[in-house]
Parts: structure tokens; sequence; C-alpha cells
């Protein structure tokens, strides 16, 4: 998806008119995935597409610390900030409205947050090929973890370590490379729209499990 990345203002509306009933999501949608696979442009998208808000956890972790992520990371340090994260996503579980929510990467690398992952709603994983990670990551020096003398190398060897809990955390892994912004949008509320009409219906999945935001 990198040339509708690019233009992360792509227009998302034409082609999703489908997407676009997703209006009556159940619970919410999640997004989780490695840093630069795009789950903040995806996921406004998605909200726009699908009429309901949008929330990155990045965001509120920066609003409720009133700094910025590299500064949390800097006088902090990485655990003060996953506990912040670790603590949005816990308000997010009394969100009565479904949202769109887009996570920090490295949110999966905390296995209390795996729970919680599920409890919220319907989890997609955005993958995206590792030469395409670290070509849109190195256009920002906003992400602290990447800062390191060969970025290339700790990607690597970060999605190695991180992959597998991806997996663990998502009902559905969408690989974006080569899509178009239309096309995983589509897909994001198309699945998750599907996700919902099966877990929904009494005595099927978890629905009705605890936790569920209403
Ligand atoms: C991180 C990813 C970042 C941000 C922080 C740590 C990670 O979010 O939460 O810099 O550990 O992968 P994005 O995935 O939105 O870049």
């Amino acid at each position: 998806m990198t040339d509708a990345l690019s233009q992360a203002t792509a227009d998302a509306e034409t082609g999703v008119a489908a997407a676009a009933r997703s209006a009556g999501l159940a619970r919410h949608v999640v997004l989780v995935g490695f840093m630069a696979t795009g789950k903040t442009t995806v996921g406004r998208a998605c909200a726009r597409v699908g009429r309901i808000r949008f929330v990155d956890t990045d965001a509120e972790v920066e609003r409720t610390a009133g700094k910025r992520i590299p500064a949390i990371f800097e006088s902090e340090g990485e655990a003060a900030f996953r506990k912040k994260e670790t603590a949005v996503l816990r308000g997010l579980l009394e969100a009565r409205n479904p949202r769109v929510i887009a996570t920090g990467g490295g949110i999966v690398t905390i296995e209390e947050n795996l729970p919680l992952l599920k409890r919220l709603g319907f989890v997609v994983w955005l993958d995206a090929d590792q030469d395409d990670i670290v070509r849109r990551a190195s256009r920002k020096r906003n992400r602290p973890l990447l800062l390191t003398k060969n970025p290339a190398a700790t990607v690597a060897e970060l999605l190695e370590e991180r992959r597998p809990l991806y997996e663990r955390a998502a009902d559905l892994k969408i690989t974006t490379t080569g899509l178009t912004l239309d096309e995983v949008v589509t897909g994001v509320l198309e699945s998750a729209r599907y996700h919902f009409s099966c877990t929904s219906r009494p005595g099927v999945g978890g629905g009705g499990s605890e936790g569920e935001v209403g």
C-alpha cells in the first residue's frame, strides 16, 4: 500500500460504498501492527467511512501525559510509556460507542494487553513488507526505538520478535503491500461487520463476553 499511504489523505470514499454500511459496528475495531504499517492512516479512513469515532493510543498517551512520546521515553523510560499505554487500553474498555482504535506497534509486547485487545473487539493486524516498513519508518524521526545506528537491522530484529505476538493478538491479518487504501479499508470494515454478525448471535463466539463495551 506504499503509494496509497504516501498520500495519507487519499480519497478513501471511492469504491468503498459497501463498507460505508459498516456504521452499525457492534464493538470496537482495533488495529495492531508494526510501526509504519499505516495503522493511523487506515484507522482514520475506516472511522470516516464507517462514521464512527477514531482513537489513537499513542495520541491518547501523549494527551494524558502532556508530552510527546520521545520525551516520555527520554524522561521516564520505555517501561513507563508501556504502563501509560496499558492504562489507555483499559480506559477504552469503558467506551460505550464503537470506535476504530489504532494502537502503538509495541502494544503486543506487554502480556496483559493481549486479553485487553480481545475484549475491546475485532483485532486486525496490519502487516507490510519489511522494506516498505523501513522506507516508511525512516521518513520520520519520532520513533525512539528506531533511533539506532542501523534502523533496518532494528526493524528486522523487532519484526521477528513481534510477528508471533501480532499473530496471537489478531482475529485477522491484512498484508497491505500492494493494496490501495480503499482496499484495506473495505477489508477491515467488511470483515469486522462479518465478525460481529457471527459473534453476536446467542451461543456463538464471544459476542456477549465479559468486558463487552456495548
Ligand atoms: C512503538 C511504536 C510507536 C509508539 C512508540 C513505540 C513500538 O507507535 O507507540 O514509539 O514499540 O513499536 P507506532 O506504531 O504508531 O509508530
